[in-house]
C-alpha cells in the first residue's frame, strides 16, 4: 500500500495506561478508551481463549491492528498447547509503531518486549514461529474479499464498529465466518448490537450476551453447535 493510501493514525494512551490508536477519518479508536489491555483481556482472552479446551487449535482474528490480541494470547498460553493464530489486516502498521506501543511494559512477562517486537517484525502471509507453541500468520488482505483456506476453533472479531464500518458486519460475511468455524468453535466480539446478534444467529451460531468490559454494558459470544 502506498503512503498516500495509508490512513492517518494517531497514537494515544487509554485509561488503563495502555496505548491505542485513533483513526480521525473514521473518528474511531482501535480499542476502548477506558482501557485497551483491559478490554482485550475481557472480550478476547477471558470470554474466548480461556473457554477453548483443545491442546492444538486454530485462531482467526479479523483486524491485526496493533497486535494487542495476539500479544495477550501469547502471554496467556499455558505452555502445553499449540496455537495457530491467523490474523487479517488491510492496513498493516508501519514497523516503527511496534516500538511506540507499550503492551509489553503494561502487561509484562519474561521476554515480553522481544516477543512483541518479533510479532511486528516477522514476515507476513506464512506462519512464523514466535514462541514455542505459538505460530503467527499475518495476512494482508481485505476481509470482504478473503477466501478462507483453514477452519477455526476460535475467532476474535475485532473490526471497527458496525456504525463506522458496516461493510465488515454484514450477514453474508458472518455466513462466511460460520462456514470457516469448526463445530464447537467460538466467536467473540466487543459489539452487542442487535443486528450483529441476529446476523450471527442466522449464520448458524448460538448467540449469548455477556457482561461487557468497563465502559460497555454487554458483548457477544457466539458458539457453533457441535
Ligand atoms: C478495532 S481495530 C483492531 C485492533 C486489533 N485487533 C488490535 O489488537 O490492536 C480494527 C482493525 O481492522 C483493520 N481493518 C479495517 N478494514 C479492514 C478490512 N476491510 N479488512 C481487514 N482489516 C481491516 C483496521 O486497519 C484495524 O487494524
Amino acid at each position: 500500500m502506498s503512503e498516500e493510501d495509508f490512513p492517518k493514525i494517531e497514537l494515544m494512551v487509554s485509561e488503563d495506561g495502555s496505548t491505542t490508536l485513533y483513526r480521525p477519518d473514521l473518528d474511531e479508536h482501535y480499542h476502548s478508551v477506558h482501557g485497551a489491555v483491559q478490554e482485550s483481556l475481557h472480550v478476547f482472552i477471558n470470554a474466548g481463549l480461556k473457554q477453548i479446551n483443545k491442546s492444538k487449535f486454530n485462531l482467526l482474528e479479523v483486524g491485526f491492528g496493533t497486535g494487542l490480541n495476539a500479544y495477550l494470547t501469547l502471554a496467556s498460553m499455558n505452555g502445553n498447547s499449540e496455537c495457530h493464530y491467523h490474523s487479517l489486516e488491510k492496513y498493516p502498521l508501519p514497523k516503527e509503531y511496534g516500538k511506540a506501543i507499550n503492551y509489553p511494559e503494561v502487561y509484562p512477562f519474561q521476554g515480553a518486549r522481544e516477543f512483541f517486537d518479533r510479532m511486528h517484525q516477522c514476515a507476513w502471509e506464512s506462519e512464523q514461529l514466535i514462541q514455542s507453541g505459538f505460530f503467527l500468520r499475518k495476512i494482508e488482505t481485505d476481509f470482504n474479499r478473503f477466501q478462507f483456506d483453514a477452519s477455526y476453533d476460535l475467532i476474535y472479531f475485532d473490526a471497527f464498529g458496525p456504525d463506522k464500518q458496516a461493510e465488515m458486519w454484514t450477514p453474508d460475511l458472518f455466513v462466511k465466518l460460520s462456514e470457516a468455524t469448526n463445530p464447537g468453535g467460538i466467536l467473540t466480539t466487543y459489539s452487542a448490537k442487535g443486528t450483529v446478534r441476529r446476523a450471527l444467529a442466522a449464520a448458524g451460531y448460538v448467540v449469548d450476551r455477556l457482561p461487557g468490559p468497563p465502559g460497555k454494558r454487554e458483548m457477544i459470544r457466539a458458539i457453533k453447535p457441535v
